[in-house]
């Protein structure tokens, strides 16, 4: 774990990596970064680097997961062992498996999967560099691999975290703010709608902070969604 700093937020208002309460963390999204997958996406959030590849939608194997009127989703998040400071354990834990289902759920809504029955999409995402918020990082990476797929979609889904530091709400836990931060609110969305599709909460908050946390947040997702667009537009032009 990294180190607690004496304090989260200095008399300027800054935070340690000297950003301000609702301003997230550098970001850098490209898609179609991996020639054998159908659709993929490689990203940076501030010191997170994460690779999203999409395979499908194709047969499902085996087959007796076939859904007769619709496509299933299958989603993996992976961290490298070598993307944390503690070497990671390799393999699936509980921590992967958990965030894998609920990040599924959280990208299935955006997909017309009734247009793909007996179909699998298969979404890979596999953490090279680990710096908090890689849960949300991965889905908003996700997202752009399956439009780079050419999979339908209802919208891309767009995801950053809010927390609680210092006795104040902020966008975009760094690691320090995430390890020894009061609480983190993982949110993700379809930003046309406001639609949520994953909301989490690890530690306390009191119910004004959780609607402050996830309008905080939203703002968040709505400017990723913005770089979103902008990596599909780079590579295949159009509005
Ligand atoms: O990454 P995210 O914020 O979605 O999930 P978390 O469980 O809140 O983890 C926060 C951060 O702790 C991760 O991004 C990693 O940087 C770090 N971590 C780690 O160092 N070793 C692990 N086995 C799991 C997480």
């Amino acid at each position: 774990k990294v180190e607690k700093p004496d304090e989260f937020i200095d008399e300027e208002g800054k935070r340690v990596d000297g950003r301000d309460l609702n301003e997230l963390r550098p970001v850098k999204i490209e898609a179609n970064v991996l020639n054998r997958a159908d659709g993929s996406c490689y990203i940076e959030l501030g010191d997170n680097k994460i690779y999203a590849a999409v395979y499908g939608p194709r047969e499902v194997h085996p087959r007796h997961l076939q859904e007769p009127d619709r496509a299933i989703v299958r989603y993996k998040y992976s961290m490298a062992p070598f993307s944390v400071s503690d070497r990671k354990r390799p393999g699936p834990g509980r921590r992967s498996k958990e965030i894998s289902k609920v990040s599924e759920e959280a990208l299935e809504s955006a997909i017309f999967l009734e247009k793909y029955p007996k179909s699998v999409i298969d979404v890979f995402v596999e953490i090279v560099e680990s710096a908090a918020g890689t849960r949300t990082t991965s889905l908003t990476a996700a997202s752009v691999a399956c439009a780079d797929a050419g999979i339908p979609m209802r919208d891309l889904i767009a995801s950053c975290a809010s927390g609680k530091i210092d006795e104040e709400i902020v966008l975009d836990l760094n690691e320090p703010e995430d390890n020894h931060g009061d609480a983190d609110v993982p949110v993700a969305m379809m930003p046309r709608t406001e639609d949520i599709t994953l909301l989490q909460m690890d530690g306390d908050l009191t119910a004004e902070e959780i609607d402050e946390a996830i309008d905080l947040a939203k703002e968040g997702c709505k400017q990723l969604y913005e770089e979103q667009k902008n990596a599909l537009k780079s590579k295949y032009g159009g509005k």
